[in-house]
């Protein structure tokens, strides 16, 4: 039987524009450190943004932007409160910070659940904070979204690069666009970029490993002003020049 909720997802995501998958076979890489602060410029340039922390497991996010006591409203379906300026979602709202370990079937129920609930309004760019790997969450933001395009994070490890290599080969099977790779940590040798080359791929770019960036966690406005959040600002404007 065809799930009800699937066939209003497109009404309920009507009003986005762009939709960014943050996503790295590999975990530990930046993506979540990179989602929120990348979403977090873009609204301080105006443009109207949403966050979706997609790790149902282990969501970061939330610490990340230092989430007080907002609550999602209810009014024909759920609105996302807006934390920093951004529409933000999470599992964290429904786990009550109790661990939700969720097999693959109910991932995507959940998934499926939150997408067919979340009025996200008009927004320019809906970025999603994808937990690591190439599983559920990859397959199903494929399958439920419309046209999402993946932005893909590395370290200079070939252990993580690997796993992006993989991911862009199937990304390119399904023919999901991709924005890029963005090299988090670097180090000043230019081998993912040779890499990305020969992948067929878009390098956006590296950022430094910035020791200071720990300390401004749960605080955004110091999170803005790390050389982390400086670097991902210059990604930044290739990123809203090409898609
Ligand atoms: N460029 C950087 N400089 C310093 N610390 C960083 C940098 N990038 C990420 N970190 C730190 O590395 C750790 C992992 O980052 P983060 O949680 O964003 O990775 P992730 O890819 O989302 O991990 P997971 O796969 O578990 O979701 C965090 O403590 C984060 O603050
Ligand atoms: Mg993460």
């Amino acid at each position: 039987m065809v799930d009800p909720r699937i066939s209003i997802i497109d009404e309920r995501m009507r009003g986005v524009s762009r939709i960014i998958a943050v996503s790295s076979g590999k975990g530990g890489v930046g993506k979540s450190l990179l989602a929120s602060t990348l979403s977090l410029i873009l609204a301080s340039k105006g443009y109207r943004v949403g966050l979706f922390d997609l790790d149902f497991t282990s969501p970061s996010t939330h610490i990340i932007l230092g989430l007080e006591e907002t609550c999602p409203v209810e009014d024909k379906g759920i609105i996302p409160p807006l934390v920093h300026g951004l529409r933000y979602m999470s599992i964290i709202y429904y786990s009550s910070g109790r661990a939700t370990p969720l097999r693959g079937t109910d991932f995507s129920n959940a998934f499926i659940e939150l997408l067919s609930v979340t009025n996200w309004g008009s927004l320019d760019f809906l970025v999603l904070d994808m937990p690591p790997g190439i599983g559920d969450a990859t397959l199903d933001v494929i399958r439920l979204m419309k046209r999402p395009r993946f932005l893909l994070v590395t370290t200079p490890s070939p252990l993580a690069f690997e796993t992006v290599r993989k991911l862009v080969c199937m990304l390119k099977e399904l023919s999901v666009p991709i924005v890029g790779v963005v090299e988090n940590m670097k180090t000043g040798s230019s081998n993912i970029q040779q890499e990305c080359r020969k992948l067929n791929v878009s390098f956006l770019g590296g950022i430094v490993y910035d020791p200071m960036v720990e300390e401004t966690l749960g605080k955004v406005d110091s999170l803005l002003e790390t050389a982390f959040a400086k670097e991902t600002a210059k990604l930044l404007e290739y990123l809203v020049k090409t898609v």
